[in-house]
C-alpha cells in the first residue's frame, strides 16, 4: 500500500490533513492517506483542458444563464485536475524540498482547495454561482501569498536541487498557477457583466470577462511610465534606488505602431511593460548620475500579421554583472544562475511578504481587479495600486511567464557597458492553446 509514495514524498498527515510537515507512518491514518492519495492520483491522471484566448473570447461573449453555469461547472472541474497535477508535482520533490520553509505552506494551500473544489457540488443555477463565485474569490484571496512563499522556498532549496530541475519545476508551477487564476477570475468577471446586464446596467462592449477586445498598447505603455514615474519620485523608492532625490528621470518615448489594438488580457501586458519600464527608468538613473538631461527609454511598438512585438530600450548599462553572465539568468530561481537569489536582504523581503496577509503587490489578480477599477479613472491614489513591486526579484520570471503562457516571448538582450534591449513578443490570433503543462 505504501507504494504509492515516491521517495521524497510526503505521506500525509492525519491531524492536518495535509501537512507535509507531520511525516507519519501511523497505522491508523494509513487508510486515510491511502484514500486522498487515490484521490490526488485520480484526479492527477486526467489532462488540463488547455484553452485558447479566442475561445475564452467566443464562449464569453455572448453569455447566457446557461453558458454561465457551463462556465462554472467548467472552472469547478478543472481546477481540481489542474492543481493535483502540481501537488503530484510536489510530491517528487527531495523531501528537504518539500519540507522547506514556504514550500510546506504552499503543498498544504494546494492540498486544501484541490479537497474543497473536489468535494463543491454542481452548479445549477445562478444563485449557485453566487455561492460559487465568493468561495472561489476566497480562495484566489487565500493564495496571494503563493508566490512569494514558492520563490523564499526554492531559494532555500537551491542548493539541494540543480538550476534546470528547479527552474522547470518553478515555472510549472507558475503557469499553472496563472492559468488557474486566470480561468477563475474570468468565470467571476463573466458571473459580474451577466448579472450586471440583467439588472439593466450597461457594460463595457470592449470586453469579455478579463479579456480586452481591442487593447490600446500606446495607452498601456503610457500608463505604466505615467505612474511609474509618479511611484518612483517617492523619497522612499529614490532611497531603494541609491540616486539622489533631485536626479532627474528619463523621457519615455513611445513609437512604431502607436494605433494598434489587440485582443489580450491588460493585466499581463500591464505586468511586463511596468516590470521593463521600471527596470529601465532605474538603470538609466543610475548609470548617468552626473547628466541633467538622461537619454531616453524607447518603446517601440510593431504590430506584424501574427504578432505584437515591444522593444523597450534603454542606455542604462545593461544587465550583465560580474555574477550574470547571461542576462536569461536573470529568470532563473537558482542561485547558482543568479545569486541574488541568496541575498539575504531579499530573503527577509521574501519571509515578511509570505507572512503577511497581503502578499505581493501588483500580482495578476490584483492587476486585473486594478484594470476594471480604474478603467474610466486617472485618480492618483487609485493608479498607486500598482506599487512598485517589492525588491524581491520576481517581477523578470514573472513577466517571462506572463509573455510565455499564450505562446508569446521575452527575450533581454544586454549590450554591455551601453544597455539593454528588451523584446516582447505576444500572439496577436489568439489561437495559441495556454502554454501549460498537461500532466
Ligand atoms: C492559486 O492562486 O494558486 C490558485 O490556484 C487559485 C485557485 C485555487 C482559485
Amino acid at each position: 500500500m505504501l507504494g504509492i509514495y515516491r521517495p521524497g514524498s510526503a505521506i500525509l498527515c492525519g491531524r492536518t490533513s495535509s501537512c507535509p510537515r507531520h511525516f507519519s507512518t501511523r497505522a491508523s491514518s494509513t487508510a486515510l492517506h491511502f484514500y486522498q492519495n487515490r484521490q490526488l492520483e485520480l484526479y492527477a491522471s486526467k489532462d488540463a483542458q488547455r484553452l485558447t484566448l479566442r475561445q475564452l473570447v467566443f464562449f464569453g461573449r455572448s453569455i447566457t444563464e446557461e453558458r454561465l453555469i457551463k462556465s462554472a461547472n467548467y472552472v469547478r472541474t478543472e481546477l481540481p485536475v489542474r492543481i493535483a497535477h502540481r501537488l503530484r508535482d510536489m510530491q517528487t520533490l527531495p523531501y528537504v524540498v518539500v519540507n522547506q520553509e514556504g514550500v510546506a505552506s504552499v503543498y498544504e494551500a494546494y492540498w486544501s482547495a484541490f479537497d474543497k473544489f473536489r468535494r463543491y457540488p454542481e452548479i445549477k443555477t445562478l444563485e449557485d454561482n453566487e455561492v460559487f463565485c465568493k468561495f472561489v474569490r476566497g480562495l484566489l484571496d487565500e493564495h496571494k501569498t503563493v508566490i512569494p512563499n514558492l520563490s523564499l522556498g526554492l531559494s532555500l532549496s537551491s542548493p539541494y536541487l540543480e538550476p534546470d530541475r528547479l527552474d522547470s519545476f518553478m515555472h510549472r508551477m507558475l503557469v499553472s498557477r496563472i492559468s488557474r487564476r486566470v480561468l477563475a477570475e474570468h468565470h467571476i468577471a463573466l458571473s459580474r457583466y451577466f448579472s450586471a446586464r440583467q439588472s439593466g446596467q450597461r457594460i463595457p462592449e470592449d470586453r469579455v470577462g478579463v479579456i480586452h477586445l481591442r487593447l490600446p498598447v500606446k495607452d498601456n505603455i503610457e500608463k505604466c511610465a505615467r505612474f511609474l514615474r509618479k511611484r518612483l519620485c517617492d523619497a522612499d523608492q529614490d532611497q531603494i534606488d541609491g540616486a539622489s532625490a533631485e536626479a532627474p528621470w528619463p523621457e519615455v518615448i513611445i513609437e512604431g505602431h502607436l494605433d494598434i489594438k489587440f485582443s489580450y488580457i491588460p493585466a499581463h501586458l500591464e505586468y511586463i511593460v511596468f516590470e521593463l519600464l521600471k527596470n529601465s527608468l532605474r538603470a538609466t538613473r543610475l548609470k548617468h548620475t552626473s547628466l541633467r538631461q538622461l537619454p531616453p527609454i524607447r518603446a517601440t511598438v510593431v504590430a506584424g500579421e501574427n504578432e505584437v512585438t515591444i522593444r523597450i530600450s534603454d542606455q542604462g548599462g545593461g544587465l550583465l554583472t560580474p555574477e550574470i553572465k547571461n542576462p536569461m539568468d536573470q529568470f532563473s530561481f537558482s542561485h547558482l544562475r543568479n545569486p541574488a537569489r541568496m541575498d539575504s536582504r531579499r530573503l527577509v523581503a521574501l519571509r515578511s511578504i509570505s507572512s503577511s496577509q497581503t502578499g505581493m503587490v501588483a500580482t495578476v489578480e490584483e492587476q486585473v481587479k486594478r484594470w476594471e477599477r480604474e478603467a474610466d479613472s486617472e485618480d492618483p491614489q487609485q493608479e498607486a495600486g500598482v506599487s512598485p513591486h517589492p525588491k524581491i526579484g520576481i517581477g523578470l520570471p514573472m513577466s517571462n511567464i506572463f509573455a510565455t503562457y499564450f505562446g508569446g516571448s521575452l527575450e533581454l538582450v544586454s549590450l554591455d557597458g551601453y544597455g539593454t534591449d528588451a523584446y516582447l513578443r505576444l500572439p496577436r490570433l489568439g489561437t495559441n492553446l495556454e502554454g501549460i503543462e498537461l500532466w
